[in-house]
């Protein structure tokens, strides 16, 4: 972080929740076909323009975007893997009194976009992942969003193109479907997790900029899960042990509840899907895969998710865990 990004209690947002994760994947046609037969996320829409589909289960217009490495959004030469993880406001008026707060600070911003159902701030953190910070502009989300949808997205200025909506249009208690055929029945993407090589630096730039809150550990610790203001996860941060790379360790899933974990077990082998590791913890069970590109997914089922279960655990068992 910049200097005048590490004023101390600098907080310019108040997310709800990670609202999705997008992906770089090295085909969207397969990705797509991937996390909808085994992870069980509905694609809800694709943009063949942009080379990438949009999964959910109805949690949000799309818990994870697939993006192809060859998507005019990719860096030349691509890898898979972290696209940006994005956090949910209020309403557009928080959005835009955050984001001029933020300006006003020195803060400097990538990009801000108008995604029609959404207005989105982009920025990269200290550590070069980039974060999306949004407000959902539009209420009925499925008729917006659905089938194959290509458009050019206008230009959109914070608060001048057009005067910040108070309306609060995010996804009041949406139903979400399951895919019954699916192995996991994924219901909704809750968390990522990311690795720090500045574990205090990334502490300080979730918790005061971003505006996320301490809800297991803080900045002395080994790790830390982060929430936003409706969820008890959001974004784990781990220090960087050695031999593990740093940037994002995995996505987090919730299934609805343990026996969809022993069926997805099951259900694992016949096709051909490896287990890289299952953690039973009092706190949570997880059972961790690969996607086909290696990108790490964390299932899991909260048990007693209570800050005072969750402290002093072994930091390989943390990463796979939180
Ligand atoms: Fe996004």
């Amino acid at each position: 972080m910049g200097q005048i990004e590490k004023q101390a209690g600098v907080r310019f947002f108040q997310p709800r929740r990670l609202g999705h994760v997008n992906l770089f994947v090295s085909s969207y046609e397969r990705a797509a076909e991937f996390y909808q037969d085994i992870v069980g996320l509905e694609e809800v829409y694709r943009q063949p323009d942009n080379r990438a589909s949009f999964v959910s289960n109805g949690n949000t217009y799309h818990d994870l975007g697939l993006t192809d490495v060859s998507s005019h959004y990719a860096q030349k030469n691509q890898q898979p893997g972290l696209n940006h993880i994005a956090f949910e406001v209020e309403n557009e008026v928080d959005l835009v009194k955050g984001y001029n707060q933020a300006v006003g600070a020195g803060v400097k911003f990538m990009s801000t976009q108008d995604h029609d159902v959404a207005h989105s701030l982009y920025k990269l953190d200290p550590e070069g992942n980039a974060v999306e910070v949004y407000a959902d502009v539009v209420e009925d989300w499925r008729t917006a969003r659905h089938g194959v949808f290509e458009k050019v997205k206008p230009e959109w200025i914070p608060g001048v193109t057009n005067e910040p909506l108070s309306e609060r249009l995010y996804p009041n208690n949406p139903p979400i479907h399951v895919v019954p055929s699916s192995v996991f029945r994924a219901r909704r993407v809750t968390h990522a997790g990311f690795v720090a090589d500045d574990y205090e630096n990334l502490y300080d730039y979730y918790t005061e900029l971003i505006g996320l809150t301490p809800y297991v550990g803080d900045r002395g610790s080994e790790y830390c899960v982060l929430r936003g203001t409706v969820s008890t996860e959001g974004l784990s941060l781990f220090r960087r042990p050695a031999g593990t790379p740093q940037g994002m360790h995995h996505v987090g899933i919730e299934v609805k509840d343990e026996s969809e974990l022993d069926r997805a077990l099951k259900k694992m082998a016949e096709n051909g899907i490896a287990l890289e590791r299952e953690v039973n913890h009092p706190a949570r069970r997880t059972v961790c895969i690969l996607d086909p590109d290696g990108i790490r997914l964390q299932f899991y089922v909260n048990r007693q998710w209570d800050p005072s279960q969750l402290k002093g655990i072994d930091l390989q068992e943390a990463l796979y865990l939180l």
